[in-house]
């Protein structure tokens, strides 16, 4: 395996690093969900015998030990309601019922999910040869599936699946609201809720569930990685406050037992794939449920989805998905806070999504640090050392996890409209995207579409300062005219933006920030406005 590792004016070679995971832990939000869930390796084909197999195997692989809590079974435990609508277990599946499942999963100290869809039918019945016609999704038996999923049997989590609900064309926000109110008022214990819709709902959806699906279903073949690294790494905005974005399941463990979605792929992902996989599901702060079947997990990797300093920076109390800081060629280079906001402690990943070597250079000053930087790859679990920047050469498919700590931690100079919030943002109705690649942007990115409402507009909702005076130059890339409100903690400005034949136009006004955390707004309430590249702050 070629890998060159160079800190350049390499200063001292720490021998011993606590590592992320030696840390204490300071409380913070509610880290993403760990566990297992039975779609992906058995599909239909579950029973109580799997469930409770796999719960034992929670606990006797040590992955109980290493955070993953819940056992989670999905679509193919419905059999049919009785005649008052009262949800009766497969048969010949749960012969015995489900509570019994339940009690044996929690009597080992585990966590217990369950599956519905919004809708009247689910997934496994509209698409996967379910033949029993009976419409078994929550909608119109929210109270009574409540009641009994999570009085009478004791669930403590739900996956809220959309098959039903899209062939309903329901309103699905309204239809999510609702059950969560629902589930709220009737259990008697938190319930956690994920909602899977395959795309970014919207950003009411922080407020209904703990976590949603962002993509498709994922397979285990590099394609769907890839894919679903670059459908999130423009969604960090939106996770936040206990909330995540869901790359789906981990699609590791495949190498000795294929898929059954495999495609006719006799193996699963390679070594280095499998280690990409699982770093980026970690930075993201996505939840991480193993999706094979347990019994035929490799020793290598075991390794990998056990690895506790990997593992310490998806539960990272702050609870923050990594954003773009870097993107030159074909790699990308991502970051976020770990243990302390803006300290001097950062998570990063070098990202070769391509099928070639990239050498990659990561300045300090990138990342809002000041050098030199004392680097520990958490992936191989090891210290790289201090310098005053890194250079790592990356094969194709794979990425490195890194712990970087600089001096200090700088003041923020550069903000990407990539890593703006938008009130207004669905990924599922914003038509021709809002956050689209553009060559001719910095780090290849810009985001479309603002503007004609207040509440479509782009908001840095922290911006680190020292405080004090600045010039703020605005990147756009106008097709013609436009006006921008440029709103910075609270004070608004109006500017004006000449036609630039959609090429990058450069606005610069005077501002005032304050020390610690600013809040800086673009948009405009009455029309629309040009693509936005990126803000940068210059102290004067
Ligand atoms: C959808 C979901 C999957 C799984 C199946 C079950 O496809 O995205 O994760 O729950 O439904 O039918």
């Amino acid at each position: 395996m070629k890998k060159t590792v160079v800190l350049l004016s390499l200063a001292v070679l720490m021998a011993v690093s606590p590592g992320a995971a030696a840390q204490k832990k300071t409380d913070g939000v509610r880290p993403p969900t760990m566990g297992w869930s039975s779609w992906n390796a058995f599909m239909l084909e579950i029973s109580d015998a799997v469930i409770m197999d796999h719960a034992d195997l929670m606990v006797s692989t040590g992955l109980k030990d290493a955070g993953y809590t819940i056992v989670n079974i999905d679509d193919g435990f419905f059999g049919y309601r009785d005649a008052e609508g009262n949800m009766i277990p497969h048969v010949t599946r749960f012969p015995n019922g489900i509570k019994h499942v339940v009690d044996h999963i929690h009597g080992l100290g585990l966590r217990a999910g369950i599956y519905t869809d919004a809708g009247e039918m689910t997934c496994g019945r509209n698409y996967n040869k379910e033949i029993n016609p009976a419409p078994v999704g929550i909608y119109g038996h929210e109270e009574q599936d409540a009641e009994r999923y999570f009085n009478e049997w004791g669930f403590d989590f739900i996956k809220i699946d959309y098959c039903g609900g899209h062939r309903m064309q329901a309103d699905e926000e309204q239809m999510y609201t609702n059950i969560r109110n629902v589930i709220n008022r009737v259990a008697k214990h938190p319930v956690e809720l994920n909602i899977c819709r395959w795309d970014y709902p919207g950003t009411w959806v922080s407020g209904v569930a703990e976590s949603w699906r962002i993509s498709g279903d994922i397979r285990p073949k590099w394609a769907f990685i890839r894919n679903i690294v670059a459908k999130n790494m423009y969604l960090s905005a939106y996770a936040g406050g206990g909330h995540y974005n869901d790359m789906d399941m981990l699609a590791l463990g495949y190498n000795k037992k294929p898929s059954p979605f495999n495609d006719n792929l006799p193996l699963g992902l390679t070594y280095e794939e499998e280690e990409a996989h699982f770093g980026l599901w970690c930075i993201f702060s996505s939840p991480l449920l193993l999706g094979c079947d347990v019994r035929y997990i490799p020793e290598e990797t075991m390794k990998i989805i056990t690895n506790p300093e990997l593992i310490a920076v998806n539960q990272d109390p702050l609870g923050l998905q990594a954003y773009v800081v870097q993107h030159e060629g074909e790699g990308y280079i991502f970051a976020k806070d770990i243990l302390t906001r803006f300290g001097k402690v950062r998570a990063v990943a070098l990202y070769n999504p391509s099928e070639e070597d990239i050498t990659f250079t990561l300045r300090p000053e990138e990342i809002d640090l000041a050098g030199p930087i004392k680097v520990r790859d958490l992936c191989a679990r090891k210290d790289l050392g201090t310098g005053s920047s890194l250079q790592m050469t990356l094969h194709g498919h794979s990425a490195k996890i890194l712990r970087v700590e600089g001096r200090r931690r700088l003041e923020q100079t550069a903000l990407e409209a990539e890593w703006g919030y938008c009130p207004a943002f669905t990924a599922i109705e914003s038509e021709g995207g809002k956050y689209v690649p553009t060559p001719a942007a910095s780090m290849g990115a810009a985001v479309y579409n603002l503007g004609g409402s207040a509440k479509n507009c782009l908001q840095w909702n922290d911006v680190y300062s020292a405080g004090g005076k600045y010039h703020l130059t605005l990147t756009t890339l106008p097709e013609k005219d436009a006006e921008i409100v440029l709103t910075v903690n609270g004070a608004a400005q109006t500017l004006r933006i000449p036609a630039a034949g959609g090429k990058p136009q450069k606005t610069t006004v005077a501002v005032k920030l304050r020390k610690g955390q600013n809040r800086i707004e673009v948009g405009n309430p009455d029309a629309a406005l040009p693509p936005v590249d990126r803000v940068t702050l210059e102290r004067l």
